[in-house]
């Protein structure tokens, strides 16, 4: 029997220790730092530690088999250098493969290297060339700070205004740190997004289930840009035709660059797709990480164990197994908390949690994961929110339409003050459907 470490916590690795658990080859996972929902699952465990080395130490003393990585920050900073240079397995890539998420300059130009479609682009470190190449370009037209920014990098600017005050933004007032120290500045692009998800063991890739996420906070996908307030799998706009050609076109051509730079992808790879009317297939962005919340709607559906795919991907090993998917669908709903992508209200308490949060019975059909909570409020025992996405309320149906009821009335008997939630999650997939 296995004890497994997941880093992280948010509903991405809720819902991923959630799964490991599953595993009837494991007994116990901890999640670092985890969540209120991590805390409460039996077999799961809240580790209070971040900082890299403490984690690999931990790890070595524990004897932990296998480390799953959540989040982007610890890729980048080298968790899997340094977990592997001491001997131990975890699944994610290394700090100069993470380059492909935490800088946008690297990215486009890897891109561009190895012929992967994408916008046209010129990245800038001086205000006043930036601000010459606007007014040449003109609006519409999309600035991103270099470097990780949490979600918060990227300004679509549909006046020229909005441009110029998003390069002072970060490269006069430096308001991202050195995040922002470089942007690129590319040609804005039209056409429906997708998310496209594959484990890689660096040489080898298993794509995932399908999923879509909508990133804007109000419904008819308006206001401001998030995180992502629900999402679905799978994603009826990836056809079998366009999947074939999103991993001709994109993912074998990383995995293959990635290789002759001498840097073999493994981990989690995430293409953010923007797919045009005509069909043309352009990559927005990569993180090295899963989504968050498709990993909610995505592990739901997944049948096969995770800690098996997990051990081919670490082991090379990928090309020789297959996932296994509920054929139903999926949509989860966040929960977020007032003030929410601004600065969120914490220590709401949470109130109508279902009891199925609680345990980590086999299959199940719907779950609540957690991403902003933890254990507060009066007696130390109340759950509350401690960030911006508080909740991912998730649903299996036979299809999308159904999951998306499900989740809702899962979402209606849940409560906190100033909840802001979509009720669409999942219009474009019911809507494609209609039509
Ligand atoms: P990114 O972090 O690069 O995915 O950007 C965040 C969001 O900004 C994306 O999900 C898109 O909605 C939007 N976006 C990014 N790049 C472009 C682009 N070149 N044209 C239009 N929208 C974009
Ligand atoms: N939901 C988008 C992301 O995880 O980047």
């Amino acid at each position: 029997m296995m004890k497994l470490l997941v880093i992280g916590g948010g509903g991405r690795e809720h819902a991923l220790a959630w799964k490991l658990l599953q595993s009837p080859r494991v007994f116990k996972v901890f999640v670092a730092p985890g969540n209120a929902g991590t805390a409460l699952e039996d077999g799961l465990e809240n580790l209070p530690i971040t900082a890299i080395p403490d984690l690999a130490e931990f790890a070595r003393k524990e004897g932990i088999s296998y480390t799953v990585v959540g989040p982007e920050v610890p890729l980048a900073a080298g968790i899997v250098d340094t977990f592997r240079a001491a001997g131990l397995k975890i699944f994610g890539p290394t700090r100069k493969a993470a380059q492909l998420e935490a800088s946008k300059d690297f990215s486009k130009a890897f891109m561009q290297r190895h012929g992967i479609p994408t916008a046209a682009y010129v990245t800038f470190s001086d205000p006043v060339e930036a601000h010459r190449h606007l007014e040449q370009k003109g609006a519409p037209i999309v600035i991103k700070a270099d470097g990780l920014a949490a979600g918060k990098g990227v300004v679509v600017a549909l006046t020229l205004a909005e441009a110029h005050a998003a390069v002072d933004a970060m490269l006069v007032v430096n308001q991202m740190g050195d995040a922002g120290a470089r942007v690129v500045i590319e040609e804005y692009l039209e056409g429906e997004e997708a998310s496209f998800i594959v484990m890689a063991d660096g040489h080898h890739v298993l794509p995932l289930a399908t999923s879509q996420d909508h990133k804007r906070l109000q419904d008819g996908d308006q206001g401001p840009n998030t995180g992502g307030m629900g999402a679905y799998s799978p994603a009826p706009v990836i056809s079998p035709a366009l999947h074939a050609r999103i991993m001709r076109e994109v993912i074998q051509p990383v995995m293959s660059g990635m290789e002759q730079e001498g840097e073999c992808y493994s981990g989690f790879l995430y293409a953010g797709l923007m797919i045009a009317k005509d069909g043309a297939i352009r990559v927005l962005e990569f993180n090295c990480r899963m989504g968050d919340p498709e990993t909610e709607p995505i592990m739901l559906r997944l049948k096969s164990d995770l800690l098996t795919l997990v051990e081919h991907a670490v082991n090379g090993t990928l090309n020789q197994v297959e996932a296994e998917w509920d054929r139903r669908a999926a949509l989860g709903v966040v929960m977020a908390a007032h003030g929410y992508p601004g600065t969120p209200r914490q220590g709401d308490v949470i109130n109508g949690l279902p009891k199925t949060t609680l345990t980590s019975a086999a299959p199940e059909d719907i779950h609540v994961f957690h991403a902003a909570t933890r254990l507060g409020g009066k007696d130390g025992k109340e759950i509350v929110t401690a960030g911006g996405r508080v909740l991912c309320v998730t649903a299996l149906g036979d299809n999308i339409k159904i999951a998306q009821r499900r989740a809702y009335e899962i979402a209606g008997q849940i409560h906190f003050d100033d909840c802001q939630m979509r009720y669409d999650i999942g219009h474009r997939a019911i809507n494609q459907r209609r039509k």
